[in-house]
């Protein structure tokens, strides 16, 4: 493993372009739930991440790691089927060394997704938030040692972190279907544990909506590339000390579970407007 420069971003790019003739407008890293995507892209072709020259490899057991580039809905995307989490062990950079070589690989625009607590207390386990914002409070940073010119500037924007006209066609597409989407800001957390109740009260209070343990990195890094950013959350609990009862990753796993058809179909829309 090596970190994030030219030379190795190009190198990880050039293996992947010669495995696939797919050039990605669209690049996806979807959460816990919707890996189920994956079933769904057509013309397809399925890259191990420890073939892929300088790519990390995911350590948690039952998350799997293969890049898969293909159509859906007549749109070309990549997609990584698993994803690296800070809490693994990872540096910032290398959770977001995957994102930099799609860029490379031409993506315009970026989907995220994954599995939060709510903090917000009109919130209810098996909502869909789109991401308004968010709050790093990893402590850490993917854009942190030296500035490569090339990848983006040294002090980038994040005003709009998260795109406005992908998230006004988010809730359009999820009215057109029937429901509404909370729209919110996302707390990033270096995890592995759960939050505290007094957390969840501390992160409520600098305006926070729900809370999880991924994507901000991700985002910071392709914001940093000029990527445009579409990011949701499912949130699949309420967060640490809102209900009178203990935080489990079956619970997380149930909730996504129940949600997944309703999500992927929301995605499924959204993917041919972005
Ligand atoms: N906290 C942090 N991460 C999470 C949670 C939570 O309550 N639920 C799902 N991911």
């Amino acid at each position: 493993m090596s970190t994030a420069n030219q030379a190795t971003i190009q190198e990880a790019a050039d293996y992947i372009r010669a495995k696939s003739g797919i050039r990605p407008e669209i690049g996806l890293i979807l959460g816990s739930g919707l890996g189920i995507l994956a079933d769904l892209i057509q013309d397809g072709i399925s890259i191990p991440y420890q073939d892929i020259p300088h790519f990390p490899v995911s350590t948690v057991e039952g998350h799997e790691g293969e890049l898969l580039l293909g159509t859906i809905e007549g749109r070309a995307v990549v997609m990584m089927k698993g994803r690296f989490h800070m809490y693994e062990g990872y540096g910032p950079q290398l959770t977001a060394f995957p994102v930099r070589v799609m860029k490379q690989l031409g993506i315009q625009s970026l989907l995220v997704t994954n599995a939060a607590g709510g903090v917000n207390t009109s919130y209810e386990a098996g909502d869909l938030m789109v991401i308004s914002d968010h709050l790093n409070l990893t402590g850490q940073n993917p854009l942190i040692g030296p500035n490569d010119a090339a990848l983006g500037v040294r002090f980038p924007d994040m005003s709009e972190a998260y795109s406005r006209r992908l998230r006004e066609i988010a809730k359009q597409t999820a009215a057109q279907q029937g429901f509404s989407l909370q729209e919110g800001v996302y707390a990033g957390l270096l995890g592995p544990n759960y939050e505290t109740p007094a957390e969840i009260v501390m992160l409520r209070t600098l305006g926070a909506d729900a809370v999880g343990m991924s994507t901000v990195s991700e985002v910071i890094v392709a914001r940093h590339a000029g990527i445009e950013v579409l990011g949701f959350s499912c949130i699949t609990n309420m967060a640490a000390g809102i209900l009178d009862q203990p935080l489990s990753h079956d619970e997380v796993m149930d909730t996504a579970e129940k949600v997944r058809e309703k999500f992927l179909n929301l995605v499924l829309a959204i993917i041919p407007q972005m």
